[in-house]
């Protein structure tokens, strides 16, 4: 069985990846109370000990309005220690997967193209700027996919799903954005494309790997409550709006689309997005 070293063990992906992967894979993950990646030593003592086959890091400062605010460290997590990683991965000759996000693009592209893998980064968020360091030192090392995943949710972490439902029961109607584009994505979606790329071994990249479809917030957060049988009202706000509502919040790209086709192009075709929250609300509302 080939090893796997996944940092961020406890974070919303890495628990699940951790659990997902168990059955094929010889798993060994870290957490933040053992292992803080900004560690230099400690991440290539880690990697020396287990020698892995693949480290996968899910470790990050994901709080993207709380980046603003906190640049230095978030750039340290999302930026600087992927240089400690891809130092550590040389070493032992580990291939390195890494997550990356849809917020180093600008967002700005028209809405009738998504933006593929070689499209220039331009972030215009304190988050995009720190994954876009992350991204380029990463690439240090020869051995790496660097996965490009987008509105995120999963059982395990606090997500924009878990928010709606618990605000459904709160109120009766909720303001959601409307001209934001882009493609949620369950955890459980995203450990499927990852295991694909494990089996594969596809040439190192960079790859888009979010779910099928397009949709906005406010026609998603629609979706999970004609799932989940809520009777909720959504309005729909623009992003300026909710910008005044919230002044501190980050900026967010208005067009988040990522196209699959280098994705589809080896053999990799992720689930569509309304599947997996189908899935996922399956198991949430048990
Ligand atoms: N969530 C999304 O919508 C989204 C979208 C696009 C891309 N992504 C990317 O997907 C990946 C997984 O995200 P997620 O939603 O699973 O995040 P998450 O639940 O916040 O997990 C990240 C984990 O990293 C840990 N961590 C933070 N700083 C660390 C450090 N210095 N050393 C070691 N561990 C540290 C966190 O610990 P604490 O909780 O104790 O801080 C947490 O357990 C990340 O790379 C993220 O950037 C996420």
């Amino acid at each position: 069985m080939k090893k796997v070293l996944i940092f961020g063990g406890d974070g919303m992906l890495g628990g699940e990846l951790a659990q997902y992967l168990n059955r094929e894979y010889d798993v060994y993950t870290t957490n933040m109370e053992n292992l803080d990646i900004c560690d230099k030593e400690a991440v290539i003592n880690k990697v020396k000990e287990v020698k892995p086959y693949f480290i996968i890091n899910c470790a990050a400062y994901t709080n993207v309005d709380g980046c603003e605010a906190n640049y230095e460290l978030a750039n340290k997590v999302n930026g600087q220690a992927l240089e400690n990683i891809a130092e550590a991965a040389k070493i032992v000759n580990a291939t390195i997967i890494h997550i990356s996000t849809d917020y180093v693009f600008k967002g700005n592209l028209s809405l009738d193209k998504s933006y593929t893998e070689s499209m220039e980064t331009s972030p215009i968020s304190a988050y995009g700027k720190t994954k876009l360091l992350g991204e380029l030192n990463v690439q240090k090392h020869d051995k790496y996919y660097i996965l490009r995943t987008a509105w995120l949710y999963g059982i395990r972490g606090k997500n924009f799903v878990k928010t709606m439902l618990r605000l459904s029961k709160e109120k009766d109607e909720v303001s959601v954005v409307l001209d934001q584009h882009g493609s949620p994505t369950s955890t459980t979606a995203l450990c499927k494309i990852i295991e694909e790329i494990m089996e594969k071994e596809p040439e190192y990249g960079i790859y888009h790997a979010t779910c099928e479809g397009f949709t906005t917030w406010y026609e998603f957060t629609k979706k999970i409550f004609e799932i989940a049988e809520i009777k909720t009202k959504v309005n729909p706000i623009t992003s300026a709006e909710y910008k005044k509502m919230y002044p501190t919040s980050s900026n967010r790209p208005q067009n988040s689309m990522l196209s699959k086709e280098k994705l589809h192009n080896i053999g990799i075709y992720p689930e569509k997005y309304e599947e997996a929250l189908k899935e996922y609300l399956k198991e949430e509302l048990k």
